[in-house]
């Protein structure tokens, strides 16, 4: 907490907040007193300028395009590191040590199997449910096979363990989700291949013939995984975080954050942004008409994929995933018609004022869907790679959270609705 205090005047009283500066100089004012001091609440739909908490897992800098989780850039991670490393990093604070990451990775395979009971309720489900629907309801019914997590406070052995196996089974479950859209047998996880190479093979691999795993498609989704890993305050880290302080399962908490996550205004913007450039590319791919769609205050059409809440520069999670783009596709041998749309847009966008007046960039879901297209996932998928990627970040927000003791998120309201009034007698 810094000595600065910042003043606030309000009918002829003036009251005195403390402020606070983050590591990275940032600059807060703690109203956590203001009420009792002077009746007054804050006002901030969105929480577009409302810290909820302080935290030492992600630092991000919307204006600089910064990115790093507990102090390591993205670049750098994404050159050095690998998912898993990435997933013990947020979780547990610092990278691993050889032993520490050995150990990390054979807790979470020795976990990768899901209760068969679980395949019964996952049979119910249509197969043309989406994906998100039925991952949210499928990582809720593991509190039903794993009572001993429901009480989040017990044992940090059982809350390791919940973690291991949250991470360890969460591919297993979103494989199953595309072999059902398939009408493939579901695969299960083989404990001797990677992270990443398990979740392929379960994706694609088929009883009828050896699964070839390939390098390329695997490095490249290992950075997008990366990429994914935690993003501070986001809307789904912050219901993970909201869900976690009423102490109900860590297991119900990630249920919640892949709810929030599915909506197309975050991570179901990746699902919207291949649909929107299929649009565009079966009306004869004219970019200029959807950039006026986009800027037409009487048509609710946004341009998926672009602007940010906190990033008013280019999202550097989505230059790397461009560059990425670019390389896989050639790596592939494959030519995609809207990668070329989504560049077409992204250059008239960059130079258009209604984009530039607001800022509106590039974000991390611009380009992310045509690499996973082009690895032979299917579009209602994309979410589900997003959640895969996100879930150590929202593992450590829950965790940093719990291990503060925060109290449970309740936040106050101005009452805008009728006056008391009597129930009219007949
Ligand atoms: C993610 O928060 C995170 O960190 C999220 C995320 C993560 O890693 O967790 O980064 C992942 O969710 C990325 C964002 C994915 N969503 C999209 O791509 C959907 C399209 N983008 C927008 O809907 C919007 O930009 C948001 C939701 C991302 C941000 O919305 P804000 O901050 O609430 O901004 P706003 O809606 O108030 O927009 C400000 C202005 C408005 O115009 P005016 O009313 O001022 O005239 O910009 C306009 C908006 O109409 N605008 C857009 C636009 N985004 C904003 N206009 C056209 N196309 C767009 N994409």
């Amino acid at each position: 907490m810094s000595e600065e205090t910042a003043q606030l005047s309000y009918a002829g009283k003036s009251y005195e907040l403390p402020v606070i500066k983050g590591s990275e100089e940032e600059i807060g004012v703690d109203i956590s007193k203001l009420r009792g001091q002077s009746g007054l609440i804050t006002l901030d739909v969105g929480f577009k300028n409302t810290g909820s908490t302080t935290s030492d897992v992600t630092f991000l800098d919307g204006e600089k395009g910064i990115l790093r989780y507990r102090g390591y850039s993205i670049e750098d991670l994404c050159e050095h590191s690998s998912f898993s490393e990435v997933a013990y990093l947020l979780i547990n604070g610092e990278l691993p040590t050889s032993e520490e990451f050995d150990k990390f990775q054979d807790d979470i395979s020795h976990h990768t199997l899901v209760h068969e009971n679980i395949r019964k309720i996952f049979d119910g489900f249509p197969a043309d449910a989406h994906p998100m629907g039925v991952l949210s309801s499928l990582v809720t019914s593991l509190t039903a096979f794993h009572p001993e997590s429901l009480d989040p406070n017990r044992d940090p052995k059982m809350v390791d363990l919940t973690i291991h196996r949250l991470i360890a089974k969460l591919p297993t479950l979103a494989s199953w989700v595309f072999k059902k859209k398939l009408g493939h047998p579901l695969n299960y996880p083989e404990n001797k291949l990677g992270y990443v190479e398990n979740f392929m093979k379960m994706m694609f691999g088929l009883p009828t013939e050896e699964y070839k795993i390939d390098p390329v498609l695997v490095e490249a989704f290992d950075k997008l995984l990366i990429l994914h890993a935690d993003h501070e305050q986001n809307c789904s880290a912050a219901t993970v975080r909201v869900v976690g302080s009423s102490q109900a399962s860590l297991y119900v908490a990630i249920a919640a954050g892949i709810n929030a996550l599915w909506g197309p205004l975050h991570g179901g913007a990746n699902q919207a942004v291949i649909e929107m450039l299929e649009d565009i590319h079966a009306n004869g791919g004219d970019v200029d008409q959807y950039i006026a769609k986009a800027k037409d205050p009487n048509d609710p059409f946004r341009l998926m994929g672009f602007g940010h809440r906190v990033y008013k520069n280019f999202d550097p999670r989505a230059k790397i995933i461009k560059k990425h783009a670019d390389a896989v596709l050639d790596k592939l041998g494959i030519e995609d018609p809207l990668l070329e749309i989504a560049k077409g847009l992204e250059e008239k966008a960059l130079q258009d004022e209604y984009f530039q007046k607001r800022k509106l960039y590039p974000n991390v879901d611009f380009y992310s869907g045509i690499i996973y297209k082009a690895m032979g996932f299917p579009t209602e998928m994309f979410t589900v790679l997003f959640a895969l990627g996100r879930l150590p970040g929202w593992i450590a927000q829950w965790k940093e959270s719990r291990n503060l003791n925060q109290p449970i998120s309740r936040p106050r309201q101005i009452y805008t609705g009728s006056p008391a009034r009597p129930y009219p007698t007949k």
